[in-house]
């Protein structure tokens, strides 16, 4: 970054609401904007964030279609799981928008029709896979066949799972669509281009004017498209999902905005929404149209191209011409590798995964947090696995930063009435082995250039040393012979649990508030912030003086994780690969058996037919759906863990299988009268077990 700028526009690349968010996707995109956001607040910074979900495109009408139910019903479901998710790991976004929104509609039509009024679309005729049966045309997921380079009899019309290669539907052996089975036809469908050809000029002076500062993955899957000589790509789609093309004509009837020409409008349209929720409808522009603020867009590397090219094109198409109204490109685009799991790429269809919602019912934020950090995918490809996770949390987390402010504050609170005893002087401040000024300047040189691995190392840095100077220090021991020294030590300890409490807060947010109640504030450290109370200036010296009153409150800020807190996930991870394997070798699926039981066993289970009437979500727990059920003259109600497979509507009238004789249990606070059956599909998704036919009120038999 060479020039000063007033103001910061931060976007999270939009997931797609058609399934739960992963540790890959927080570790590559959201939390490195969080922290990055984090610590220019700190430093009172204008700064602001703004995510959503993009909930168009053909990854939400295939899950819609796989699970049987609306693409409405898909993205209500994971918009709302995806946020909650986001919000419990402390990722502070200033507005989380949707592009189904009415605001997010008139955006995209309008800079379409800005476009479209230039003559810069490009309009073709071209032959695409139509399905007979269902009357669709249609797009290269829905199309699977054999490939032709490997001859495996399931690759999709975009890409072949088993050997890689990026493929056309045009490609593929026997063709099919996946709709209806049928052999596809190729019938002719009218299109709009964007000729991205027209900016290629524009956008190299762009993209070098940017070569010292932006990371060499970006550049370098920018440069090859560059160099390839960049062509025009259709930004409409013949699918029912989507934006309408906004022309009142034949032509458009039917068709839509391609999701990526969409989803990125979507930061802007998010911008609005946040403005206008401010009650400061025309503060957007502030951000967008303003040469002094700086817009920062937070990626994977998939995505690059869209980022570098796409976007950059469609608002250089809005501002040719213009003399106001003039949009603002980004600045920088830290786009990051992935992170992979246990030495295994992150797999949504293959369910290897773990999901940010799933995590967090288990295990605190801020471990995950720190350990996500501390493996950010920067320059290549890292890895998330559970050792990892856990031998952080105990030696770095708890036996450090842990150990020590409970010390701190426990040993001031008991001996020394809660109170900070004596001021804490600069040589003492000095005296701890850290080059603060040294210090800081690295540390915010590694935030400034999204260094945020290093950020995280140093700031552990600080930790350590003040760990080993109340460790070395050992002013229970000094109290009996040197009351002034012991009281010297503690009032610069204290002083360092604030100073912790300020530099951490960017990467463990909850754990600086805890630090912070714990120091005997009333206010939250995030509404100090805010106010302008504390910032990052405030800890670099010693802030708390003499007779400065701690809460007189403590505890423990990290529990330890244990062998047997990971053993089910080393298990399952155990299973999960042990079946990728076996499919690898073509050996199918691995059956894992449960220990034998006798048939008496089995005829102790009454199982019974029963009819949703009834269904609710259970307030604040992701998974679990509230069912009212009837069986025979009976009513149960029965907990199941089904919330992320299914709308609790969409189950009303199914003829369920229940456990009849299962004990009571209590979930939540809410009564569980048995349970029911359910399939788990290689995604992950739960399939109710339903009675078909007439048989539906009769018994079952075993
Ligand atoms: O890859 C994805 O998940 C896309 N939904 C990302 C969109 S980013 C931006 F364009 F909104
Ligand atoms: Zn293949």
């Amino acid at each position: 970054m060479n020039r000063q700028f007033t103001r910061t526009l931060v976007t999270t690349a939009l997931p797609y609401a058609n399934g739960p968010v992963h540790l890959g996707h927080l570790a590559g995109v959201y939390l490195p904007a969080d922290i990055y956001v984090r610590f220019n607040r700190l430093r009172g910074k204008d700064i602001i964030h703004i995510g959503g979900s993009d909930e168009h495109g053909v990854p939400i009408t295939i899950t819609a279609d796989k699970e049987g139910i609306s693409p409405q019903d898909v993205v209500d479901r994971y918009h709302t799981l995806n946020l909650d998710a986001f919000t419990r790991c402390g990722i502070s976004f200033d507005y989380y928008g949707r592009t189904s929104s009415k605001g997010h509609f008139k955006t995209a039509q309008t800079f379409f029709q800005e476009i479209n009024g230039k003559d810069i679309f490009i309009k073709k005729k071209e032959r695409h896979f139509f399905d007979p049966e269902t009357k669709r045309f249609l797009s290269d997921r829905y199309v699977t066949g054999t490939c032709p380079i490997c001859k495996n009899p399931e690759a999709n019309g975009d890409q072949c799972e088993q050997c890689g290669t990026h493929l056309s539907p045009r490609e593929l052996i026997d063709p099919r669509s996946k709709l209806s089975e049928r052999v596809p036809e190729l019938r002719e469908t009218l299109h709009w281009y964007f000729p991205l050809g027209r900016f290629q000029e524009r956008l190299e002076n762009y993209v070098s004017g940017h070569e010292d500062d932006w990371r060499h993955n970006v550049l370098n899957y920018t440069r090859t498209w560059l160099k390839q000589g960049l062509s025009e790509r259709a930004i409409t789609r013949d699918i029912h999902w989507g934006i309408p093309v906004p022309l009142d004509n034949e032509e458009a009837k039917g068709k839509v905005l391609y999701v990526w020409f969409d989803a990125v409008l979507g930061y802007i349209s998010f911008t609005r929404e946040w403005a206008e929720k401010k009650c400061e409808p025309e503060l957007w522009r502030e951000y967008w149209q303003n040469p002094d603020c700086r817009v920062i867009h937070f990626i994977g590397k998939d995505n690059v191209v869209f980022h570098t090219l796409m976007f950059p094109a469609i608002l250089m198409a809005w501002n040719e011409g213009r003399s106001d109204s003039l949009y603002s490109l980004a600045d920088n685009v830290p786009a990051s590798e992935f992170m992979n799991f246990e030495g295994r790429k992150f797999s949504k269809s293959r369910n290897y995964a773990v999901y940010l919602g799933e995590f967090l019912d288990r295990f605190p934020a801020d471990t995950l947090r720190y350990t996500i950090a501390m493996n950010y995918p920067e320059n290549k490809d890292s890895d998330f696995s559970w050792s990892d996770f856990q031998n952080r949390t105990n030696g770095e987390l708890a036996d450090t930063l842990g150990n020590f402010i409970k010390r701190s504050i426990d040993f001031t609170n008991v001996k020394f009435n809660g109170s900070i005893p004596c001021e804490c002087s600069e040589e003492d401040w000095g005296s701890l082995g850290i080059d603060w000024k040294k210090s800081f300047e690295k540390l915010e040189k590694a935030y400034e250039e999204f260094h945020f691995r290093e950020a995280v190392t140093l700031t552990m840095q600080i930790a350590r040393s003040a760990n080993r100077y109340l460790t070395d220090s050992e002013p229970w021991k000094v109290l009996k012979t040197d009351p002034d020294a012991a009281a010297r030590t503690m009032a610069l300890s204290v002083n360092l649990c604030y100073t912790l409490a300020i530099v951490w807060y960017p990467v463990l947010p909850h754990t600086a508030n805890r630090i912070y109640e714990m120091l005997g504030f009333r206010e939250t450290l995030d509404e100090a912030i805010k106010s302008g109370n504390v910032s990052w200036e405030m800890a670099k010296s010693p802030g708390l003086g003499k007779g400065h009153r701690l809460s007189g409150q403590s505890g423990i800020l990290f529990r330890k994780i244990e062998d047997k807190d990971i053993a089910p996930e080393l298990e399952k991870i155990e299973r999960l690969v042990a079946g990728i394997e076996r499919k690898e070798k073509g050996l199918g699926e691995s059956m894992n058996f449960k220990p034998e039981i006798s048939f008496d066993d089995f005829l102790d289970v009454d199982l019974r037919v029963a009819t949703v009437t009834a269904c609710e979500k259970v307030k604040k727990a992701d998974k679990l759906l509230k069912l009212q059920l009837k069986v025979g003259s009976e009513t149960r109600q029965v907990l199941a863990g089904i919330a992320q497979s299914y709308a609790p509507e969409s189950i009303i009238g199914k003829n369920v299988i229940l456990v009849a004789n299962l004990a009571e249990r209590t979930i939540r606070g809410e009564l569980s009268q048995g349970m029911i059956l359910a399939v788990e599909g290689n995604d992950g998704r739960l399939n109710l077990v339903e009675a078909q036919g007439s048989g539906i009120n009769g018994k079952i038999v075993q």
